[in-house]
């Protein structure tokens, strides 16, 4: 590997021009930012990269993260580390970074739109509308207020989940193995177990990670220990669920509707969940939002700077990577 002035930075996905701004501004670094790149041409870019910048539209797999000999940082703008293979990058040293801050709010925003759209049945009455029919009756909702919402992961989108939950007059409970006893985050819910939220709540939202221990949370046991008219909400990860048995449910009426925004492979095709009566679904918009875009990009550009010129790592998921 020849002896470089200048680290190299590979942005694979589009990335927000704000973002990039951040990357032009910065004297030190190059950077190559083509828009979306297809598999060869990302394979064919690595090896000369410091550090890759990603979306979800990139997975940075072993064969990936095997070609980048140099690479030290793969930054993902976004929250979701589901398309990196964490393990590899930190057998390789390589560090690997999400931006958790810049689009919590976007996806708590749309959990609400989702919910708000199962209660009052808006997308069908939309459609109903502009088709020529006026049927009020058939449109009939039910209100937010009092019912039980049960958030499984009370991290940064979960709290703000529950936060807007309050404001909604909603009895709030959670369930986050995470949460250590003095987390503050605790004020926002009931903390219960999953059991327990399960059980009681009439509105399950999902705000966990995707990973082995989370993959098929809602299997068609935990849907039968739910009440009977429970609504479920998957703005997270669609493998958090388990869609046969959810698509089952919603088929049978024990469960009265689900808003999708998630697949376990996106696009969707063959997904038992698309098209069926009492699903909303929306293609992953959690994060797409202007402001959600525009900060993940700064985020992700000023992280992958800081650590490659300065040594400063934040948002590290893989700490280990820094020690081997
Ligand atoms: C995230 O993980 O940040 C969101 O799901 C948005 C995305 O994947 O693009």
């Amino acid at each position: 590997m020849k002896p470089r002035s200048c680290p190299h930075i590979l942005v694979a996905d589009p990335l927000h021009p704000s973002g990039l701004a951040v990357l032009a501004e910065t004297s030190g670094v190059t950077f190559a930012a083509p828009g979306k790149m297809d598999r060869a041409t990302a394979l064919a870019a690595i090896p000369d990269a410091d550090a890759l910048i990603i979306r979800s539209g990139t997975p940075a797999d072993r064969e990936l993260i095997a070609a980048g000999a140099r690479l030290r940082v793969i930054c993902r703008a976004g929250v979701g580390v589901d398309n990196v293979d964490v393990g590899f990058a930190t057998a390789r040293g390589v560090a690997v970074m999400n931006t958790p801050h810049g689009n919590a709010v976007a996806a708590a925003e749309l959990t609400f739109g989702l919910m708000l759209a199962l209660a009052r049945h808006i997308p069908q009455a939309s459609a109903s509308v502009g088709a020529g029919r006026w049927d009020r009756r058939a449109f009939v909702g039910t209100e937010l207020r009092h019912k039980t919402l049960g958030i499984i992961g009370l991290g940064r989108i979960g709290s703000a989940v529950a936060r807007r939950a309050a404001a909604f007059d909603m009895r709030v409970i959670a369930h986050d193995p995470n949460l250590r006893d003095d987390d503050t985050r605790r004020a926002l819910a009931e903390c219960v177990t999953l059991d327990e939220l399960i059980a009681r709540s009439d509105y399950i939202t999902l705000h966990a990670p995707l990973k082995d221990a989370t993959r098929g949370l809602i299997n068609a046991a935990r849907i039968a220990a739910m009440k009977d008219g429970v609504r479920i909400i998957n703005a997270a990860r669609g493998a958090l669920v388990d869609e046969a048995a959810l698509a089952d449910a919603i088929r049978s009426g024990k469960v009265a509707g689900a808003a999708v925004d998630v697949y376990s492979a996106e696009p969707p095709a063959g997904n038992p969940l698309v098209g069926l009566p009492g699903v909303v679904h929306t293609p992953h918009l959690g994060a797409s939002t202007v402001e959600a875009q525009e900060a993940v990009a700064v985020e992700a550009a000023q992280q992958v700077v800081d650590a490659l010129l300065r040594g400063v790592y934040r948002n590290v998921v893989n700490p280990q990577a820094l020690s081997t």
